[in-house]
């Protein structure tokens, strides 16, 4: 049957041709603001600013088992976010990465800071399986960087000690610096801080700081110092539905801390908003002295159940009178904010914009583009850019585990995957695919790929064709299928969906040549498609899968492509992308 694919008909926002958003409307009075700044995958933000850097915003953003891990975004108009790079960039930086179990694992909660012309981050590398008391679940990293724009000037990791997470830096007027984080929420919860060496790692005797306001998982502090007064903001109540931020204040680094009578300062917890989980947040000002917040934010409604680009990155106006508290202003999808600087797009750095589509055809000389991202370390052969006997395609060596590895934990061996972030609401993502699979199983396709135990994938993949009721029963000859397949805990109606791929697609003794589409129809479905390479009026509508079952966890769903032998031979065959493209068709924010 052919599809009609009805476009979503309410848009809140249309980008334009390239993605950005044009300047403030008056940069002498209020603005309006929208939100997310960082759609998609972008969870547990924090931003400095540097006026040194020619007056730029900077914000890193977690990254848990995508690598590059911890991307950051630059702009110097609070609205128009470049990629200028990945903190962790080289496999060397973690190894470790590769090894871990369970998709709460990974990279956590980087905490991204300026001084004296160095940037640095405080970062966690953890093993979520491992007991909470065990000093190896926490591996605390510290590396820093003298230029943003260049990948390359991120340090190997200095470790440090730590049993927690969400560790933070702050200088003291003494020329001393503290690590602040979390202390494990299942030990005694509370906020921990130490000296540290920023030169060896080496941590000094730790103070617990502040329990908190009773909440669930007191986590994500900061430290800033501010009219003598030493303000700790953290987080509380998890990273769900009851998320909240408090701050309290200290006129001695190491407390007591007093609580501020007025919190939490920024929630939507039991509120309608269609923002919820709002919290894990930073504090930041402008060239004109104006306080923002960045925090993190799920698109969700209170319902919380169709969330699939998970935590996004979030800002909002602050106002913080000389003595007081800050005040933040709630967090909406269109926001009366400070004035926003002008518009600005000269950014360095060859990422991306984030709200710029994609279109790469993989011609010889290029590279992988920052903002995609590999699941785990990349096993680095089974990805070649412009292949000698294919140039202009991507190609994917086939690794032995599907997306779903092991028992959808862990991957030690590697899974060939390459994905970009969903960053709207509504979108078309497609690519090109050549395959010729020579034994059943071999599977290529296409995914929105949340993590290893939750994924929907249209897959091309040779099966007997006894394999549909259509075919006689005892035929065991092997005829390519598209096959759709949902893998979730989340209880969505998800029958594995098989289409004998149609007898005029095939041409004797060639590769199949398909377009394979995914597009994010309407907010609860992705609509999945193929059609024959050069005639995208036969595109065939294979199936649906439910935005739910890939609403989870701590991160957000990727877009792109995978090669597997489902169990086989490693290596056993591989698969030839071309023009990638990827194109937002629209917002939600209220
Ligand atoms: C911008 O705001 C200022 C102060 O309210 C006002 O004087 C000016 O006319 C406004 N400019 C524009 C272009 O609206
Ligand atoms: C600031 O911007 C100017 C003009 O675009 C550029 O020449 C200069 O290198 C920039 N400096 C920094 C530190 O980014
Ligand atoms: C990962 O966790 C699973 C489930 O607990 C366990 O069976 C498996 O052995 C672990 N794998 C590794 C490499 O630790
Ligand atoms: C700041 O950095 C400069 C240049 O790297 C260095 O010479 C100076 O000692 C640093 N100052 C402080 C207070 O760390
Ligand atoms: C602590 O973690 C390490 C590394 O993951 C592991 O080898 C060790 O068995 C763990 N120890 C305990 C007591 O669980
Ligand atoms: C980027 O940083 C690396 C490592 O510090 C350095 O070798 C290289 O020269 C830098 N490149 C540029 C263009 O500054
Ligand atoms: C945090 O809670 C523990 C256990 O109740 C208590 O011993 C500790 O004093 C508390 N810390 C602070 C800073 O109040
Ligand atoms: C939301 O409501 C629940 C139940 O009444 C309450 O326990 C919780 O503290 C509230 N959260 C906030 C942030 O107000
Ligand atoms: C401008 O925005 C700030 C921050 O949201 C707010 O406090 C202030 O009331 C606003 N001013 C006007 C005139 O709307
Ligand atoms: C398969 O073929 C055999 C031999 O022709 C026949 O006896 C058998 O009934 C067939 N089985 C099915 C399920 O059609
Ligand atoms: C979204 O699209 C799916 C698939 O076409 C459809 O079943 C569902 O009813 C749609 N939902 C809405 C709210 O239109
Ligand atoms: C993944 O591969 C295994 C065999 O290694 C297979 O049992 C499983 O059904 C496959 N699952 C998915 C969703 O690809």
């Amino acid at each position: 049957m052919h599809s009609i694919w009805l476009l979503p008909m309410i848009f809140s926002f249309l980008p334009s041709a390239l993605g950005v958003i044009g300047p403030p409307a008056n940069s002498s009075t209020n603005s309006t603001l929208l939100n997310p700044i960082l759609p998609g995958f972008h969870p547990d933000p924090s931003c400095v600013f540097v006026s040194e850097w020619n007056n730029t915003f900077f914000c890193a953003s977690s990254s848990f088992e995508a690598f590059p891990g911890v991307p950051i975004h630059a702009s110097r108009d609070l609205q128009n976010w470049k990629l200028v790079g990945n903190a962790l960039n080289r496999p060397e930086q973690i190894p470790d990465l590769a090894i871990t179990n369970k998709s709460t694992s990974g990279i956590w909660a980087p905490a991204l800071r300026f001084h004296n012309g160095t940037f640095y981050i405080t970062t966690t590398l953890v093993f979520d399986d491992q007991p909470q008391t065990n000093l190896s679940r926490w591996y605390n990293i510290l590396l820093s960087s003298n230029n943003p724009y260049n990948e390359s000037s991120w340090t190997d990791p200095i470790h440090f000690d730590f049993v927690g997470y969400d560790t933070s830096l702050f200088w003291d007027s003494d020329g001393s610096v503290y690590v602040t984080g979390s202390h494990p929420y299942n030990l005694q919860p509370g906020i921990n801080q130490a000296p540290i060496s920023l030169t060896t790692g080496a941590v000094g005797s730790i103070t617990n700081v502040w329990n908190g306001t009773g909440g669930l998982a007191p986590e994500g502090p900061h430290v800033y110092f501010k009219d003598d007064w030493y303000y700790l903001m953290i987080a509380e109540g998890g990273t769900g539905l009851n998320h909240e931020e408090d701050i309290a204040r200290s006129r001695n680094i190491n407390g007591p801390y007093e609580s501020n009578p007025a919190n939490p300062i920024v929630t939507n917890a039991n509120t309608s908003a269609y923002f919820q989980t709002v919290g894990h947040a930073d504090l930041f000002q402008d060239a004109n002295g104006n306080w923002w917040g960045c925090a993190l934010s799920t698109r969700s409604g209170p319902e919380y159940i169709v969330y699939p680009m998970g935590r996004e990155t979030v800002l909002t106006s602050v106002t913080w009178a000389s003595g007081k508290f800050p005040v933040f202003t709630n967090v909406s999808g269109t926001e009366t904010s400070w004035p926003l600087p002008p518009s600005d797009l000269s950014i360095p750095g060859s990422g991306p914009f984030i709200n710029a589509p994609d279109a790469y055809t993989f011609p010889p000389g290029s590279t992988i583009p920052a903002h995609f991202a590999f699941w785990r370390l990349p096993i680095s052969q089974n990805y070649v850019v412009s292949p000698s006997e294919r140039p202009n395609s991507l190609r994917l060596t086939a690794s032995t585990l599907n997306l779903t590895g092991y028992d959808g934990n862990y991957a030690a061996t590697g899974q060939t995957f390459l994905g970009r972030r969903q960053v709207d609401s509504f979108f078309t993502y497609s690519v090109t695919l050549s395959f010729a699979p020579t034994a059943a199983e071999h599977e290529a396709g296409v995914s929105v790929f949340l993590v290893q135990s939750h994924h929907i994938d249209l897959g091309v993949v040779l099966l007997p064709s006894s394999s549909t009721s259509t075919s006689s029963a005892n035929d065991t000859a092997l005829t390519p299928y598209f096959r759709l397949r949902t893998t979730t805990s989340i209880p969505v109606p998800a029958p594995i969906q098989l289409t004998p791929v149609p007898a005029a697609w095939i041409q004797p003794n060639a590769p199949l040549e398909l377009r394979l589409q995914i597009q994010a129809c309407n907010l609860t479905h992705y609509a999945f498609g193929a059609a024959p390479v050069g005639a995208a009026h036969e595109m065939l509508t294979l199936g649906y899968g439910e935005a739910a079952a890939v609403s989870y966890g701590f991160t957000g769903t990727l877009v792109g492509v995978y090669a597997t032998t489902n169990g086989g031979e490693e290596g056993g065959v591989e698969a030839y992308v071309g023009d990638w493209r990827y194109e937002g068709m629209g917002q939600v924010r209220d």
